[in-house]
This record gives structure tokens, sequence and C-alpha cells, in this order.
């Protein structure tokens, strides 16, 4: 989960990261007041979940309160990259002397943390790897040992901060790092990490994306989701322990397990290329253990799909046998229909693995007027894109 800047703020300032004094608004006249609380002056910064805000005009100082209502109206509703600003944060004005940069990370492809930082901040970090890689040092964090004073040494080193600040950018990368480890976060990242006009070393924007695995034992983390951004249906499909995402196709899908329901996604893609390009509307993988809630749970959640035309459940038995899954269909179609749901959407129903044959009989016992059985999984994905597009 990405946070916003603002949100990054605070969790710097829980671990001791020396930030500036900010607070986030949204509505353009409550400027005033924070911005004389501020000091009269004050920068006022879109708060997006995405990179390059002060290029695209959402980063802009104010020079008293009447000019931050002003630059807070011109940027609350700004779109940015297909983001909406709902909130900006107004924060105490910076005396820059130097932009740095400075990050953890979780280093996937060498299995380790990585911290990287860099003398020339301030500018997208991507360019400067690109342009001049040796200006950005990399350095492994090893995952038991941490960024002790000595890594933190190290990698102050590597970037070349000249000596005078050596001391406080180390101490930066420890605290950072204690953001990093306590927050089970996936990075941190500065950008710019300053240096004063008087040699305070101060981080002015944070990104931080926090690890949702990790969530179990993050209660604080639950508050920082923006709600508000969350697609309904995935908000629901969360609700309900489900892995749900939402796609942009007409043919919902359901499978059990993650692998699966990937290639279900490829096939019913691929076979809507001959139905006028329909495409899978979702990902579901209702996992083991597929009882009848959890298949009624699974399709409340498609069938209430507008974008939905046609539903492909895919599933291969494995310990979840087939006439399991079989009777959770069955069931959660009476289920819904218990609850005054009506179910007008064709299903394609494909049944294979552990007990196929006794699943498939429940089917045609059942003989639901919407449910059709296909017995392999290509022509069960071209029969659903059929009446996907037929809709
Ligand atoms: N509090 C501040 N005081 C003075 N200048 C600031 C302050 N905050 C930001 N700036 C200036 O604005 C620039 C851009 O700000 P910031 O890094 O927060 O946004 P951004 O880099 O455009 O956004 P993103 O990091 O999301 O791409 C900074 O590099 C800095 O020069
Ligand atoms: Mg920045």
């Amino acid at each position: 989960m990405d946070l916003f800047e603002y949100q990054a703020r605070d969790l710097f300032a829980k671990h001791g990261v020396p930030v500036l004094a900010g607070e986030v608004i949204e509505t353009p006249e409550a400027a005033r007041e924070v911005t004389t609380r501020l000091g009269g002056k004050a920068v006022v910064k879109a708060q997006v979940k995405v990179g390059g805000r002060g290029k695209a005009g959402g980063v802009k100082l104010a020079s008293d309160p009447a000019d931050a209502v002003a630059k807070a109206d011109a940027i609350l509703g700004m779109d940015i990259k297909g983001h909406t600003v709902h909130k900006v944060m107004l924060a105490q004005t910076a005396d820059i002397a130097e932009e740095y940069y400075v990050s953890f990370l979780l280093d996937r492809t060498n299995r380790t943390f990585l911290a990287m930082a860099s003398v020339e901040g301030g500018v997208e970090i991507e360019v400067v790897a690109e342009e001049k890689p040796e200006a950005l040092a990399k350095i492994p964090v090893d995952a038991n040992e941490g960024c002790t004073p000595e890594k933190a040494a190290e990698i102050v080193a590597a970037a070349k901060f000249p000596a005078e600040i050596a001391g406080q950018v180390a101490d930066v990368l420890q605290q950072l790092w204690t953001v990093f480890i306590k927050e089970d976060a996936l990075l941190v990242e500065v950008n710019p990490l300053i240096k004063s006009g008087d040699g305070k070393i101060i981080a002015l924007d944070g990104k931080v994306s926090l690890d949702e695995n990790a969530d179990f034992r993050q209660p604080g983390h639950e508050a920082l989701e923006d709600k508000a951004a969350a697609n309904p249906l995935e908000a629901a499909a969360k609700a309900k322990n489900l892995n749900y995402v939402k796609l942009e196709g007409e043919v919902g899908i359901i499978g059990n397990g993650a692998g699966l329901v990937m290639s279900t996604l490829d096939v019913v893609a691929y076979a809507g290329e001959a139905h006028g390009g329909v495409k899978p509307a979702n990902f579901l993988d209702i996992g083991g253990g597929a009882s009848a809630e959890v298949m009624a749970n699974g399709l409340e959640i498609i069938l209430g799909d507008p974008d939905v035309k046609s539903v492909f459940v895919n599933v291969f038995g494995g310990i979840t046998a087939c006439d399991e899954v079989a009777n959770g269909i069955v069931q959660a179609l009476e289920l819904l229909k218990s609850k005054g749901e009506t179910v007008s959407k064709p299903l394609v129903v494909r049944l294979d693995g552990n007990n196929a044959e006794l699943g498939r009989k429940i089917l045609s016992d059942a003989n639901h007027p919407l449910v059709q059985r296909v017995d392999t999984m290509d022509g069960a994905a071209d029969k659903a894109a059929e009446l996907a597009a037929a809709k």
C-alpha cells in the first residue's frame, strides 16, 4: 500500500526523522489559518499517490495566508496524471542549500534490502540512475544486521556526502531504517533530503510503501488506507476475505488457485479475440476448500459487477474435490435466490481433476437454467466469451 506524502511524513516524525511542520486540508479557506500557524508562509503541496507533482504544478510556494488560499484553491481538484487532488498539505518553507536522495527498499532480485543514496537529489532519481549511474550509490543491507552505524557510514561514503554533514545523514539513514523495519515497509524514500541554509538535514518529501502482508501485526495501518479511492467491488471482496482484482472486461472469472486463475485470464482473453475482443472482468481466486459460502460470496461480487456479461467458473479439483465445488455452486445460486438477488447472467462451469465425474453429475442433475457445463478449459473459455459477446 502506497501512502500519501503527509502520511509518510507522520511516520517519519514518529520515528525521529527530521521533518518540517505541516498540516493537511481539504478546502482552500482552511489554508488561511494553517498558514498563519506555520509562520505566515507555506509550501502548498498536492497529495496524490503519483510522482512528479512539482512539475505538474502541484507544489507551490505561498507568500502569505491569502496567497495560500489562492494556491490551495488552484491545486485542489487539479488532475495530476489521472489522480484528482482531494487534499493538500501545507508545509513550513525550507531554506534549501542542497538537495539529496536516500531510500531503503526490498530488492527482490537479489533477495536482500537495498539502500540507495545520491547527492544529486531533488530531480527524478530514475533519470540520475539512467544518465549518471555512478552518482547513485547502491548498498545492500543485510536483513539480520540492519542499518548499523557502520552501514550508515558506508552508504554516506559511497554516495560521497560532504564531510560536514556526514554524521547527520548517517543518523537520518538509521532513523529511516527504523521506519522501514518498524512499519514493515517495502520502500521508504526521501527526495529531496535537504541541507538547509543553516546546515540542517531535513526530509522534505517522503514516499512510503507498506507491506500489506504484515497488516496482521500493524493494527495502526488500517487507518492509513484510502478507503474513498478503493474500487467498491474490491472493497466488498476484501471485507469477505476474497482475493479479487477488478479488471476491464466482460467475462467474470472464478477459479481455485492463483496460478489457475492467472492462466484462465489468458485463455479467456485469447478466446475473446474471436468474439469481438471480450476480456476477463476480474481475477478471483477462491482458494482451496471452496465451500458453498465462499462460492456464494464470490458469485455475489462478480454478479454485482455491471460490466460482467457471463461468468466462467474454472475449477481443478485437488484437495477440494469437484463434487464439493459443484454442490457449492448449486447452493450458492440458491443462497443468492433466497437473499432476493436475481441471477440472470449465464455461468459456464468447467470441472476437472479430483471427483470431476461426480461434480459434473451434480451440476447435470441440478439442471440450473443458467449453468452450462463445458469440460475443457479452452472450450469453456470460448463458450463464456461467446455468451458475453452475445449480451
Ligand atoms: N517545504 C518546502 N520548502 C521549500 N521548498 C520545497 C518544500 N517542499 C518541496 N519544495 C521544493 O519543491 C520541490 C518538489 O517538491 P517534492 O519533492 O515534494 O515534490 P515532487 O518531487 O514534485 O513530487 P514527487 O516526489 O511526488 O515526484 C523540491 O525538490 C523542493 O525544491
Ligand atoms: Mg519529491
